[in-house]
């Protein structure tokens, strides 16, 4: 079985990509790293810790990593996305306090604990910002080629970002660390707003979810529904919420869900146009150590999605 982290800022579609994980099958989810984010980082812990209840999984360990990014500007810089996600980052849906609690080693550590043990057999997803995979670079460089496989959710390439015109949510919060991420020695592959604003969930989704008739089907319904509401708000085109998380999760595990291409990138971090993520022009003619997914097999993938989804929330 592989080994994955999840590195959260748990948030909605943050949840979707613990339940994917947990529903996919032959994987290990050995444990959750918290980050900030759609909520301070002691709330997305509580939220991980939540979650995992909700779906039977007490025996996963949650950590938290960095309260924010490590530039002087971080409280300037740093947004919670209470519009998006609710005041509590799970649509304001009441889950029970959850019966255990936070581990007491920093997140940083666990993680590069983990890659001296299991090295290639290790996958790590981040999908908040990159400040605790930066933290833990910085720490022990020797990890970012000693890891396996490490797919994020972040960026924008070939479409404008959700935050500005430049940024996607996740980099905004610190492109300083996804620049010093992006331009170390380690392999990784990029799932951008270029393919998860492709890969939506819509209400007739969720329906199917509730028809279930168990508590997770319920209580993800509304869950989500909140997070589809809030997507159809700002843009009635879509219909449904993007799948960003989950998708990374998906990409780590079945790499042929997108189509990349191979690229040497780097992160703004100037004024104008901070947290762009594009080609390194400075690098062009290096070997490449990112995977940028560019297109993405939607319907193949929510088939999967709602597979594993379905079947976990049947049990629970
Ligand atoms: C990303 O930002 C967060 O709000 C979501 O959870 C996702 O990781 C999308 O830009
Ligand atoms: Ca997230």
């Amino acid at each position: 079985k592989r080994k994955l982290i999840l590195d959260l800022d748990t948030g909605i579609d943050d949840s979707l990509a613990i339940a994917y994980a947990l529903g996919a099958p032959d994987v290990d989810l050995i444990g959750i790293i918290g980050s900030y984010g759609n909520v301070l980082v002691e709330a997305g812990g509580q939220n991980s810790l939540k979650i995992l209840e909700l779906l039977g999984h007490t025996d996963i360990p949650v950590y938290l990593g960095e309260s924010h990014s490590s530039t002087s500007d971080h409280f300037d810089r740093m947004q919670v996305s209470a519009d998006i996600h609710g005041e509590n980052g799970i649509g304001q849906v009441d889950l029970p306090d959850p019966q255990r609690s936070i581990e007491k080693e920093s997140g940083v550590d666990f993680l590069i604990d983990a890659v001296h043990k299991y090295g290639k057999d290790l996958t790590l997803v981040p999908t908040g910002p990159m400040t605790n995979l930066a933290a833990a670079i910085k720490k022990a460089p020797e990890i970012a080629t000693e890891i396996g496989n490490v797919t994020f959710m972040g960026g924008a390439l070939t479409v404008p970002g959700n935050v500005t015109a430049y940024a996607e949510a996740n980099i905004n919060q610190d492109a300083e660390a996804a620049n010093a991420v992006l331009t170390s020695p380690l392999h990784s592959t990029m799932v951008g707003l270029d393919v998860t604003l492709r890969t939506l969930l819509t209400k007739k989704e969720t329906q199917q979810w509730r028809d279930l008739g168990t508590v997770a089907g319920e209580k993800f319904a509304d869950i989500v529904d909140y997070y589809i509401q809030a997507y159809v708000d700002v843009n009635d085109n879509l219909g449904g919420c993007a799948l960003h998380d989950p998708l990374a999760v998906g990409v780590a595990l079945d790499p042929s869900f997108v189509t990349t291409i191979d690229l040497n990138m780097v992160v703004n971090y100037n004024k104008e146009t901070y947290g762009r993520t594009i080609g390194d022009d400075n690098r062009l003619n290096e070997p490449t150590n990112v995977k940028v997914s560019v297109m993405v097999d939607k319907d193949r993938y929510l088939k999967t999605f709602m597979e594993y989804l379905t079947n976990l929330f049947k049990q629970n």
